[in-house]
């Protein structure tokens, strides 16, 4: 099997396109360079010490040197763990792979639940593939074909290349005369000759030939006159994921599955061999291996299956740094009827270190509140600012955001510019909170369908 890592290269700016979502205000960590957390800064406000803790892990990442590594963030709703993650992200530069899943993603008819996580794992470990070729690049002057008299026979030819500073004449062989005439190359083209394979590739016609009518068509591109010496050394880097590298090398999926996301499962002999191609392209030096990030939102919806293969998958040569984010307490560990912290098994939470993440004080909802109303283009009165900061703060700050949507549409209705209070109560009372939808239910729970007296609930729980 040969292995290629070379195509792929620009398909995965393709999928991050983002529009305002929840988290589209968070440019980084908004770190300082010791590593402190500024006030307000890239979007992220507040939650200092979670914010420098996750500075530290991403400088480490940065070094490439840890990986394996398991990190969970843990704190109440709303309290930023996601949003710290995205900052992460965007700190990390577009070289580090970062693959971003839910914990119930897992959960699909397509595969199984390790395969999922195994993808997961393989789509954050990069590999920096280095490629070094000599070429010549010129300019052709000429070029002279003899055919032998006889007809038979090798042909033999010259050609003639130049850069702005030298010009110099090569002797053709046979193979190199049928690439040529091939390529329909011919005096005043740019070409690029690969000495290792012999492949021509034409980059266009010179600008000097410009005005050679019978030579150039309505799809001709103009180039300029290479500089320098004739003969250069390219080099070529380029990050590919190694889940990247399996799908293009399973024979049942090729390539396009990329586009798709329809890969299915892939076998478990393609993706040794292919760790082997790696390790050999690393020992000799054409490879490195780039640990990313896989962060697992969420982190309480795998099951005690997940979590074991986990354990291992962590231990691996070749493993990402691993983040995870749970709002969950104490609470059942899934597929077991055992109790345990964050509902992750005691012997996973050893290897983690954890960061915890606190709720926000009412200035630092108040400054969160301005930046979202600033994604969302949306003009709001200082007292309105004030009344939803209040909001946040009882509410809770989830709540607000959706509010900043909704008042701006009635202030728009309004044909007003700027949010004021009155819009903001509007939409207070026009869209409930979790509490006061709870409080609504009590009070009318006799109306409803399904209705379960309390005790009922209790046991069902
Ligand atoms: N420190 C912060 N700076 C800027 N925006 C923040 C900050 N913390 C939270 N936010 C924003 O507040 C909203 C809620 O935060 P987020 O989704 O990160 O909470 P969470 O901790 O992941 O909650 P959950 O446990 O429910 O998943 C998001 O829109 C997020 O971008
Ligand atoms: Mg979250």
């Amino acid at each position: 099997m040969s292995i290629t890592a070379s195509k792929v290269h620009e398909v995965r700016e393709i999928t991050r396109i983002e529009r305002i979502g929840a988290h589209s205000h968070i440019r980084g960590l908004g770190l300082n360079d010791s590593l402190e957390a500024r006030n307000v800064s890239q979007g992220m406000v507040g939650q200092f010490r979670a914010r420098r803790a996750t500075g530290v892990i991403l400088e480490m990442i940065k070094e490439g040197k840890i990986a394996g590594r398991a990190v969970l963030l843990a704190g109440q709703p709303g309290t930023g763990k996601t949003a710290i993650a995205m900052g992460l992200a965007q700190s990390l530069g577009s070289d580090t792979p970062f693959t971003l899943m839910a914990g119930s993603e897992i959960y699909s008819l397509e595969m199984s639940k390790t395969e999922a996580l195994t993808q997961a794992i393989r789509k954050s470990i990069g590999i920096r593939i280095k490629e070094e070729s000599e070429i010549i690049e010129g300019e052709v002057v000429e070029i002279q074909i003899d055919r032998p008299v006889t007809g038979v026979g090798a042909k033999i030819g010259k050609l003639t290349l130049k850069t702005t500073e030298m010009e110099t004449i090569y002797d053709l062989g046979n193979k190199m005369i049928d690439c040529l005439m091939k390529e329909k190359v011919q005096a005043g083209d740019v070409i690029t000759i690969d000495k290792a394979t012999g492949k021509i590739s034409k980059l266009g016609r010179s600008f000097t030939r410009a005005r050679d009518y019978d030579a150039t068509g309505p799809q001709t591109r103009f180039v300029q006159c290479p500089e320098g010496e004739l003969q250069k050394r390219k080099e070529v880097v380029h990050t590919v994921t190694l889940h990247e590298i399996d799908v293009i090398n399973s024979r049942t999926h090729g390539f396009l599955a990329l586009f798709s996301g329809d890969t299915g499962e892939i076998k478990p002999e393609v993706r040794e061999q292919i760790n082997m191609k790696v390790s050999e392209w690393r020992e000799e030096g054409k490879a490195d291996i780039v640990p990313g990030v896989l962060f697992i939102d969420e982190v309480h919806m795998l099951d005690i299956e997940c979590f074991s293969f986990l354990n291992r998958a962590l231990e691996n040569e070749m493993a990402p740094v691993v983040i995870m984010a749970t709002n969950r307490g104490i609470t059942k560990i899934r597929g077991t009827s055992y109790k345990s912290p964050h509902g992750i098994p005691i012997d996973l939470l050893d290897r983690m270190i954890i960061v915890p993440t606190v709720p926000y004080q009412e200035a630092e909802l108040k400054e969160i509140l301005k930046i979202r109303c600033e994604e969302e283009d949306c003009e709001m009165s200082s007292d309105a600012l004030l009344v939803l900061t209040r909001i946040a703060n009882e509410t809770s700050l989830r709540y607000a955001i959706q509010l900043i949507t909704t008042s701006s549409l009635i202030c728009r209705r309004n044909k007003t510019t700027e949010v004021s209070v009155d819009d903001v109560k509007r939409a207070y009372s026009l869209f409930l909170d979790e509490n006061r939808s709870s409080q609504f239910l009590k009070e009318y729970q006799d109306d409803f369908m399904f209705y379960e007296n309390e005790e009922h609930a209790m046991e069902t729980n």
